[in-house]
């Protein structure tokens, strides 16, 4: 059964946990749809890890159509979420929709867009005229240059309290999930507490989200460099990537993961 806008409120509202991972071709699409991965998201990340750009700032709007089109050729059950690219909705909210149309006629179910407050105005104009959005607060990677760097937010009083007033305002615009990333585990379970239609999906923000994220090539150990806290290996013990994929899914479900080492 193909997942939906209101499969996923229905599984936060439920308790059941929302399985995401990103993914950017057809072959992976294919493995993840397998897998019960509910969620392929065709990140901005693959700026980096497709294309081997030290940000997701130089990724294209034409970049994410085609990767649009290779994961969606694959999925039969899982939804795909397409990142608006940093190019491509922040100069007004006609922008932002303009960059939708073209994803969605990719074939995308969702866009993501990073951002709070700032951000509202143009929640609503695309919610309103049909495009479900899925939000992202805390580490936005697309401000890594005004953040100062890849680290977890939300460590003041002040910080906290402007971030879950972001959750709930990002809500009442009408977004059907928000990313949380890099963020303490007490934030983030306060925030998805808080919320009554959307659905939470945790990078780095602890267990008690509705739901987790790790992009796909963190989680296999096939990207180079340090990993950030939050990612576990899941190609250990495994002979397979799907048997990687299928643990990751179960640990999600079972709340096995992130464990307390992964979280701030
Ligand atoms: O682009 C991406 O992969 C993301 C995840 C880190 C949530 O936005």
């Amino acid at each position: 059964m193909q997942i939906t806008t209101s499969t996923l409120n229905s599984m936060a509202r439920q308790g059941q946990k929302i399985v995401m991972l990103t993914c950017y071709d057809a072959t992976f699409a294919s493995v993840l749809d397998e897998a019960g991965v509910d969620v392929l998201l065709v990140g901005d990340s693959l700026g980096m890890v497709m294309q081997g750009h030290g940000s997701t700032l130089p990724v294209t709007l034409d970049d994410m159509v085609y990767h649009t089109r290779c994961v969606v050729s694959k999925a039969s059950r899982s939804l795909v979420l397409t990142d608006l690219p940093f190019e491509a909705y922040l100069e007004s909210p006609q922008q932002a929709l303009a960059s939708s149309v073209k994803l969605m006629s990719a074939g995308a179910h969702m866009v993501k867009l990073e951002g709070g407050h700032h951000m509202l105005e143009t929640v609503r104009f695309l919610v309103e005229r049909g495009i479900p959005v899925c939000g992202h607060i805390g580490l936005t990677p697309q401000a890594v240059n005004a953040l100062g760097g890849y680290k977890v937010q939300g460590k003041t009083n002040e910080a906290a309290e402007r971030l879950k007033a972001e959750a709930l305002a990002l809500e009442s615009a009408g977004v059907s999930m928000i990313v949380l990333e890099a963020l303490p585990a007490v934030l983030a379970a306060e925030i998805t507490a808080s919320l009554t239609t959307a659905a939470t999906i945790g990078i780095g923000a602890g267990v008690n989200c509705h739901g987790q994220v790790l992009v796909l090539q963190d989680m296999l150990n096939i990207y180079p460099g340090k990993k950030a806290r939050f990612v576990r290996n899941f190609m250990l013990n495994q002979t397979s990537i799907q048997a990687a994929v299928a643990a990751y899914v179960e640990a999600v479900r079972n709340g096995s993961f992130p464990a307390a080492e992964h979280t701030f």
